[in-house]
């Protein structure tokens, strides 16, 4: 395996506000190449984050492989999307947008996946900030996936931090509990950037105002913009984020433990799904070396390292260094 650096990351994301945002700050980063954009719903339906995909690659000036991806969730009914959180378009409801380049890459997301870990093998990180569809259904067209792939890392579920769809579940996991399982124990390299970290590290929208101020930019503008309508709920709705005006970054997190993993700390351990009930979507760690009598906890299960800790203000700076880099291209 190479260590080197840009690392190609195949992006997996329901654009989505944080989406968007973790997709510039990639962009922005020298340390990463993003080879792919893999597409499946979430925050939207998959058409619209498909749309959205290609979107925010012509508002940056970037020609990269859009793919359109799973649509609903393995097995339970979808969720309406949350519009008063992203918006009807998932990008804040923008009043306009000008004509998008680009055309979809005709293979699914699943499909995607496994050509370019079979062409890149050991390279590619894959990076999944929406439900887990796609990843479960390129496991089932190539189990071998795991000894493909250099690492996953994903953005998504609670180990001791309350849930934010219900008192023990974080919304990816929640959409699709069945696909999340099915990542958890698939034996890869696997990194969850969940609530633990995502709900310290605040946001506020003065940031995202300063950045469209310094670049004077179109893509910029466009998430200044989402950025404020994704505010206006989180301010409202959560009492600690209300006090600075802002958001949490959720998405972004998953990419910033990428290139500065000194930021975080990580338990390993095996983290299973729950799939039915109340506690649908809660993502259970093992955290201590007990060897419990039921069944799903046994030492074949592999083992998941957790985002437990974050140095918030650290992280936020760098994403504020990052997005203030000169990145941005004329838009395609
Ligand atoms: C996650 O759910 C989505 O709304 C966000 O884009 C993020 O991926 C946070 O729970
Ligand atoms: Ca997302």
């Amino acid at each position: 395996m190479t260590s080197s650096f840009p690392r190609k990351v195949i992006f997996d994301t329901d654009p989505g506000v944080d989406d968007a945002m973790a997709l510039y700050y990639a962009l922005a980063h020298p340390d990463i190449d993003v080879v792919g954009i893999t597409t499946t719903f979430g925050n939207v339906h998959v058409e619209q984050a498909a749309i959205n995909a290609l979107y925010l690659c012509t508002l940056t000036g970037r020609a990269i492989p859009v793919t359109l991806g799973a649509s609903q969730p393995m097995v339970k009914t979808a969720e309406a999307p949350p519009t008063y959180i992203h918006g009807v378009d998932g990008l804040g409801n923008l009043p306009r947008r000008v004509d998008a380049t680009g055309q979809l890459d005709t293979r699914s997301s699943a499909q995607f996946m496994v050509d370019m870990a079979r062409q890149y093998p050991g390279q590619i990180t894959l990076v999944a900030v929406g439900p887990l569809g796609n990843l479960a259904a390129a496991l089932a067209l190539a189990p071998e996936l795991p000894t493909l792939v250099r690492e996953v890392i994903l953005m998504g579920g609670t180990v001791l931090e309350a849930g934010n769809v219900s008192p023990v579940a974080e919304a990816n996991i929640w959409n699709d509990p069945h696909a999340a399982d099915v990542v958890f124990t698939a034996g890869w390299p696997l990194i969850m950037v969940g609530l633990d970290v995502t709900h310290q590290v605040i946001l506020p929208l003065a940031l995202f105002k300063s950045i469209a101020e310094h670049h004077q930019h179109v893509a910029t503008d466009t998430l200044y913009h989402a950025v404020d309508f994704y505010s206006a709920f989180y301010s409202q709705h959560d009492q600690i984020v209300g006090q600075v005006h802002g958001c949490y970054g959720h998405d972004v997190l998953a990419f910033v433990v990428l290139t500065n993993p000194e930021l975080f700390t990580l338990q390993t351990g095996r983290v299973r799904v729950a799939t039915e009930g109340l506690a649908q979507g809660q993502t259970i760690m093992r955290r201590k070396d007990i060897s419990y009598p039921q069944h799903g906890w046994h030492e074949e299960i592999p083992h998941t390292q957790v985002c437990l800790k974050v140095q918030a203000n650290a992280c936020k700076d760098v994403i504020k260094t990052t997005l203030m880099r000169n990145w941005l291209r004329p838009s395609a």
